[in-house]
């Protein structure tokens, strides 16, 4: 599977350790940058690329970081055929993909530490969309719902 990350400032360190994470267990990686610290970066410049990577399926699912995850998954969530969730708990960051079919996981650096996050990120990764009528019926009217504000 292929993987895309993304994270400003606020989750520039976390990233370096989610690639190395993911390459470890055999993901391929697609890094969307912040590719160096710098504390003036906004969250969108590189958590859309990723967002519209997850659109055209040049990468499977993604990974944004930054201080809270709010921003993040808010930018995400605006490119449609991405359905990201800001998540820091183990639940949802499987029931997220198996009910919703949550393409993009987001993440507050600031918030949680890397070890959860990892475990988070592993969860979500090995989670898979459940395909039940009820949450097909669910997101169809969402998809819907971006055809129309096209
Ligand atoms: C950056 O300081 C911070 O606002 C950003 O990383 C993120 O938390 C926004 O939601």
């Amino acid at each position: 599977m292929r993987i895309g990350i993304a994270a400003d400032h606020g989750g520039f360190m976390l990233k370096g350790e989610v690639a190395e994470f993911l390459r470890g267990k055999g993901y391929e990686v697609q890094d969307f940058g912040a590719f160096q610290m710098e504390s003036t970066d906004d969250y969108p410049d590189f958590v859309i690329p990723l967002a519209r990577a997850i659109a055209l399926g040049t990468v499977e699912r993604g990974v944004a970081l930054c201080g809270s995850g709010v921003g993040a998954s808010v930018a995400a969530n605006k490119v449609p055929g991405v359905r990201a969730g800001l998540i820091h708990d183990s639940f949802s960051a499987h029931q997220g993909v198996e009910d919703d079919d949550m393409n993009v996981l987001c993440l507050g650096a600031r918030v949680i530490g890397p070890s959860l996050a990892l475990e988070l990120i592993d969860t979500f990764l090995t989670a898979n969309f459940s395909g039940a009528v009820r949450h097909k019926r669910r997101l169809a009217k969402l998809h819907a719902l971006e055809i129309e504000h096209i």
